[in-house]
């Protein structure tokens, strides 16, 4: 541990503003229920990334668009993550239906750490989404919208990221 403050970095991408809803939320959480001091970053913002030095704790987290997270969230994952404790997860309006959770899981979650073994992952989770209409382009709506069982355009349950939230908030306060 860098110090006794056990620091928590939250990382993301976004493309229509649902996973830093999901940030937040967990960052209220290991505040104020695990003691954590947690800062929040936007990865677009690449370069000006904090430095990992300070952290003990890293949440990485992508918005998927076309089964892909965000160019800079996979960028992340080649940093030398091995010391630090890492918790990922992704939202995705698949995610949030029975009938394609496990297709979620395993292409975006399973596929894609698959391919960093050397990051130290300690917890891993694929949350619903949220997609207005408007942003799917005629070709996105028919192979995505026609996947869905049930459109909906919010299908984040927020019950189940907030006992994630503690899930992590409990490894990263353990020694
Ligand atoms: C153009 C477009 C493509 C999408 N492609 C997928 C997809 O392939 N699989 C999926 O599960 N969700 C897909 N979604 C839904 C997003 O994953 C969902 O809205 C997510 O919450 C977005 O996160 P963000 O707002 O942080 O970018 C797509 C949404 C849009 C607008």
């Amino acid at each position: 541990m860098v110090n006794d403050l056990n620091e928590t970095l939250i990382v993301y991408g976004t493309r229509y503003g649902a996973t830093p809803e999901a940030c937040a939320e967990i960052q209220k959480i290991l505040e104020r229920e695990y003691k954590l001091l947690v800062e929040i970053w936007n990865l677009e913002n690449y370069r000006a990334c904090p430095d990992l030095d300070e952290f003990d704790n890293i949440i990485l987290a992508s918005g998927i668009e076309h089964g892909k997270w965000t160019e800079n969230t996979i960028k992340f994952l080649t940093k030398d993550l091995k010391d630090k404790k890492v918790a990922v997860f992704i939202s995705s309006s698949f995610a949030g239906t029975e009938e394609l959770y496990e297709y979620a899981f395993k292409n975006y979650i399973e596929d894609v750490l698959s391919e960093y073994p050397e990051v130290n992952i300690i917890a891993k989770a694929a949350f619903g989404g949220r997609v207005s209409k408007k942003d799917l382009p005629n070709i996105a709506r028919n192979a995505i919208v026609a996947r869905l069982p049930e459109f909906q355009e919010d299908n984040r349950n927020w019950e189940k990221i907030t006992e994630w939230a503690h899930e992590v908030g409990k490894i990263f306060t353990s020694k």
